[in-house]
């Protein structure tokens, strides 16, 4: 298994590639020689990856910026999309929210609904069969460690998680035995702008420097996870642990635990 054949008419799409994984994922897609669609919303930052990236690596880089959380800005950025020959498609943008639910922005936690799920299923609706009837593809989904379990204090993110951790492995299952792939990524902490974007100032000094893993190596770990064909790919030691324990501890344990490390976070 391998990932598509770059050519100069298809492109990477990613996803949230102004910051953290998802900047880090179009390197590597680059230096594969993939040319790529760049999406996100802050386009200053995507036009100086595209300039760095078309330098470095002599391929086609475009940008399109666009709000996911956003429903008309989303079915144009699915028009502009029809038009492209994409061969990998990976679905990275995201964002969390700590505390509780009852006392979170109701519009934030809609906005954290609208882009880290319905966006990526429309997404992926839209280009799946495209990709089907090519012949060949890759898609990756960027879930969480936070997906496998209920997490009181991150109820939608977790809630949202778990979404993208499903369905992105019932779709590897659905996919065996054809020439497209779906590959979830399902990081644990990846030093990004994540927590200062989810205002996460204790983050930092509540986890120990060895269960972070940077941006750099959640993405290798993604891209190389996309080339062999991977189920799940959990980048770094930690993120392991995480996973295995979340998804096998006692709910009368974890629940109760994750409701004190994520309600002293902020
Ligand atoms: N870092 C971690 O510890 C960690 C752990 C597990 C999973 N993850 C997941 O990894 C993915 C990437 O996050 P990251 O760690 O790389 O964080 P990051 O540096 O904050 O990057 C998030 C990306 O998502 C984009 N994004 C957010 N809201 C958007 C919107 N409304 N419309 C379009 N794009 C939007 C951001 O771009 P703009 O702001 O420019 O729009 C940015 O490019 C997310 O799905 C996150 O849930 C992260």
């Amino acid at each position: 298994m391998a990932l598509p054949t770059p050519t100069t008419s298809t492109r990477a799409v990613i996803t949230g590639a102004s910051s953290g994984i998802g900047e880090a994922l179009a390197e590597r897609l680059a230096r594969r020689g993939h040319s790529l669609l760049l999406v996100a919303r802050r386009e200053d930052r995507l036009l100086s990856l595209a300039v760095r990236l078309r330098d470095l690596y002599a391929v086609d880089v475009d940008v399109l910026a666009c709000d996911l959380g956003d429903r008309p800005a989303r079915t144009e950025l699915i028009d502009t999309i029809s038009d492209i020959d994409v061969s990998i498609l990976c679905l990275n943008a995201g964002f969390a929210t700590y505390g509780s639910l009852h006392d979170l922005d109701p519009d934030r936690e809609r906005e954290e609904v609208e882009v880290n799920v319905v966006a990526v299923h429309e997404l992926l609706l839209a280009v799946l069969p495209r990709l089907r009837a090519r012949g060949s593809g890759a898609i990756l989904i960027t879930g969480s460690t936070a997906g496998n379990q209920p997490s009181p204090n991150n109820a939608t993110y977790a809630a949202t998680k778990a979404f993208a951790n499903t369905l992105a492995e019932s779709l590897h299952g659905e996919l065996r035995g054809s020439e497209v792939t779906c590959t979830l990524l399902a990081p644990g902490p990846v030093r990004t702008e994540f927590a200062e974007v989810a205002d996460l100032g204790r983050l930092e000094r509540l986890l120990p420097s060895f269960a972070w893993v940077s941006a750099e190596q959640a993405a290798e770990s993604a891209v190389r996870g996309m080339e062999s064909g991977r189920r799940r790919v959990v980048p770094g030691p930690s993120a392991k642990l995480q996973n295995i324990g979340g998804q096998h501890s006692p709910r009368s344990i974890s629940n109760p635990l994750l409701r004190r490390i994520y309600g002293d976070m902020r």
